[in-house]
């Protein structure tokens, strides 16, 4: 049997549960000399620090140094894309942005330090919502926009129209392991770094720059993440930066951890969004034209908003033909955390509207809002509003007509229509939706990856690739990749830390793609390796030669026992101003139903029930691909139900901690959950047949939405503008509002 398509555990599944697991945080007893940082915050939003005086600190015992501007050899900016995110500024722009880092011998002294610093400021008017942003046209970007004919014309000329507004939320990451960067000098005096980062190449980069060194004396290792969920896509950045600083200045190994609610107070979230809209349908509820405009709170720096913003725009379509569309956006500047990578990376905003859209469409012609969708799925040779046929549109079609049978979606449909019939407080909603996710980057250039693979003469196997574990399994799979492919047992392959000294320029491990993209450049190094052994093999035809015995007549033979892999994703471009062409390799398919019960006197609810079929293509590792979606979906859940992020009048976090912020737990679970795969739906063109499976099921939780909206409307029909999340809260004024409770 072949290693890959196994349901085996993750490979640190004993580990991660045992605590025996080593995040970069554990390296730090390994560093008796050790220094611990912690930053000076400025208490404004907006501001001029017109004083600092590390002096005071300095006086504190055990205090070593304070790092500010004067201690940078290169440039004092960890902008990822734009260089926009001064080290050490002296313009505050967001609630608790560091101005300056104290290194101690302890981390409480480095705490007592900070607090010492003498900082003075200049308050300065804070822009803090997306419409204060409108109002002063604070912007980081011009427009992107996407045109697919006159939708104006569209509109005009459409039978039914009708208009709305959604404010969407954003999300806390809360990945359980928060920021941490270690960083020493190595015996050659150049700098090395253990940091939670999806991103080791960029964090390389960040860290050169700021100490003006070659990316040759800089090097990035990341053995796993506690959880990143995009959070760590460039995030990470600053962390390491001010350890490598440190370490450089003092000549000391240097640690840097964000404590929860400094992280949660610090680091960038995703992206709340504000949705305008305007449809044109006919009576059958097909949308005819569609004008949206979307507008993103970026935070204070630019960061990834701009690819974020247009992964919204290229998912406004989720899996609907809109015949004719203008959709633009733009991404708001505030004073507050800069916004970032988060799990569907702008798919999730893009795609709550048009859902959003189409249910309002169906309550306002008394139509089941599952039919109207149906009616707007993409049919076979159509293309999306950037240019993209849909080629495999039937499978939207396959998926739901799957989904709709397994979950007996029609008779539960009149079971909760007579359930509410009787019922005098409770109300149930049922709702499908469907989810088509773009796989690859939509910056074409990080669709790249290497990898190299060492064979040793007793037959084990190092593997080394591009990309970082965070939980999602990707070691797991890379590893069963090159088990298969060498044709060796699993124990046979150690897959080894992710480091920039091993493979250079690897781009983030995000967008899905980790293993689509390293594990086939995994899989062309095995099977360099495989043909060399396999010459081998030949020469010994009488023999039946052990992979060891194999490994150690190459050596004798004078082969090569270790390959480089590469691989790019074939066939994508697209204009970056049109947003025009062929973004994504494929697309990921999946359907959920959900099913809710809400008090219709409090507004709490229930999840009684949740089926989910996503398209995994030829699964990988079904357990790993079974926790991928059901982890997924239910932080989607959060993100629209429960998660609710607040800002103060003076811009600081008011839900900065687990009492304030509410995750999503075991309570949150669905009583009844069935989760499955697509059968026969290998993916040609794609690693072993595979499909990209981190981020499409948290789109799946548009279902819970829907639902819950289904058990609103059941009160009075018609429409029912909801902003997101959900929250018991919403759900409770969204009652009140209804004509019914007047
Ligand atoms: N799963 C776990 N357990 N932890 C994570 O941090 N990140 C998600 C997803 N699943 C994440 C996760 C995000 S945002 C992405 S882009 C993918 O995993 C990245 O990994 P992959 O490309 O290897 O699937
Ligand atoms: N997804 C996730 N991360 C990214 C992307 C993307 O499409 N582009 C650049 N970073
Ligand atoms: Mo995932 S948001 O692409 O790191």
């Amino acid at each position: 049997m072949t290693p890959t398509g196994l349901p085996i555990p993750h490979e640190s599944a004993t580990a991660h549960v045992t605590g025996a697991a080593l995040y970069t945080d554990d390296l730090l007893s390994r560093f008796p000399n050790l220094l611990h940082a912690a930053p000076v915050l400025a208490p404004h939003a907006h501001a001029e620090l017109t004083l600092l005086d590390p002096a005071p600190a300095l006086r504190v015992p055990g205090v070593v140094t304070v790092l500010t501007a004067a201690d940078v050899p290169g440039e004092a900016d960890t902008g990822p894309v734009r260089h926009d995110e001064p080290l050490f500024p002296t313009t505050i722009q967001f609630h608790s942005q560091p101005v300056a880092w104290v290194l101690a011998d302890s981390l409480e002294a480095a705490q007592l330090g900070a607090a010492a610093v003498l900082a003075e400021y200049r308050p300065l008017p804070a822009i803090l919502t997306i419409e204060d942003a409108l109002a002063a046209s604070s912007f980081h970007n011009p427009p992107l926009a996407i045109h697919r004919e006159d939708a104006a014309a569209a509109l005009a000329l459409a039978p039914h129209r009708l208009q709305g507004e959604i404010h969407i939320g954003g999300q806390e990451h809360f990945y359980l392991e928060t920021q941490a960067a270690l960083a020493w000098l190595d015996p050659s005096g150049a700098i090395s770094l253990s940091v939670g980062t999806q991103h080791p190449a960029e964090t390389q980069e960040v860290v050169a720059r700021v100490l003006a060194l070659p990316r040759h004396s800089v090097t990035v290792e990341c053995q796993r993440m506690g959880g990143a969920f995009g959070g760590k896509e460039t995030q990470a950045n600053l962390c390491a930066a001010i350890a490598a600083l440190g370490a450089h200045k003092t000549g000391r190994p240097v640690r840097v951890r964000l404590p929860r609610r400094l992280d949660m107070a610090t680091t960038g979230k995703r992206h709340p969004f504000l949705a305008r809209f305007s449809a044109g349908f006919d009576a059958a509820g097909r949308i005819l034209a569609l004008q949206v405009s979307l507008f993103s709170d970026g935070g204070w720096s630019l960061d990834l908003s701009e690819a974020i913003l247009a992964r919204a725009l290229f998912h406004i379509d989720n899996a609907y033909f809109l015949p004719a569309l203008e959709v633009t956006g733009r991404v708001c500047k505030t004073h507050k955390t800069s916004q970032t990578a988060f799990r569907g990376f702008g798919g999730p905003q893009g795609m709550l509207v048009i859902e959003d859209v189409l249910d309002r469409i169906a309550r306002t012609l008394a139509l089941p809002p599952h039919t109207v969708r149906e009616r707007n799925f993409y049919q076979p040779g159509q293309s999306t509003h950037y240019g993209q046929p849909v080629k495999d549109a039937d499978r939207i079609t396959r998926i739901w007509n799957t989904l709709k049978a397994s979950s007996n979606f029609d008779s539960r449909r009149a079971a909760v229509a007579a359930f509410n019939a009787t019922h005098p407080h409770l109300r149930r909603g049922l709702a499908i939706t469907p989810v088509k996710f773009g796989i690859s980057f939509t910056a074409t250039y990080y669709n790249q990856a290497a990898a190299l693979v060492l064979v040793y003469r007793d037959g084990s196997v190092q593997v080394n690739h591009g990309g970082t574990e965070m939980g999602q399994g990707l070691y797991t799979k890379i590893g069963q990749i090159a088990a298969a492919t060498l044709g060796v047992p699993l124990p046979a392959i150690r897959l080894m830390p992710t480091r920039t000294d091993k493979i250079p320029n690897s781009s983030a491990t995000a967008a899905s793609s980790g293993s689509d993209l390293n594990g086939a450049a995994v899989l062309d190094a095995c099977r360099q390796i495989r043909a060399v052994l396999d010459s081998v093999a030949a020469r010994h035809p009488a023999r039946s030669l052990t992979f060891a015995q194999l490994a150690d007549a190459a050596y004798r033979e004078r082969l090569p026992l270790f390959a480089t892999g590469f691989y790019r994703t074939p066939e994508i471009h697209h204009n970056p101003k049109t947003l025009q062409g062929r973004p994504f390799h494929y697309f990921a398919y999946a359907a959920a139903v959900a099913e809710v019960e809400i008090d219709r006197f409090t507004g709490q609810y229930r999840l009684l029930r949740a089926d989910l079929l996503e398209d995994v293509g030829e699964s990988l590792s079904p357990l790993i691909d079974r926790g991928q979606i059901e982890g997924g979906f239910l932080q989607g859940v959060g993100w629209l139900t429960l998660e609710e992020l607040l800002w103060d009048a003076q811009g600081r976090l008011a839900t900065n901690g687990a009492s304030t912020y509410k995750l999503p737990s075991w309570a949150e679970m669905p009583a009844e959950f069935h989760c499955d795969f697509l059968p026969r739906a290998a993916e040609p063109g794609v690693v072993l047949g595979s499909k990209a499976v981190g981020e499409p099921p948290l789109m799946l939780a548009l279902s819970v939405r829907e639902a819950l909206r289904d058990a609103i409307a059941s009160l009075t029909p018609g429409p029912v503008a909801l902003d997101s999340p959900l929250t018991p809260e919403r759900v409770f004024f969204a009652l009140q509002e209804r004509p019914a409770h007047a």
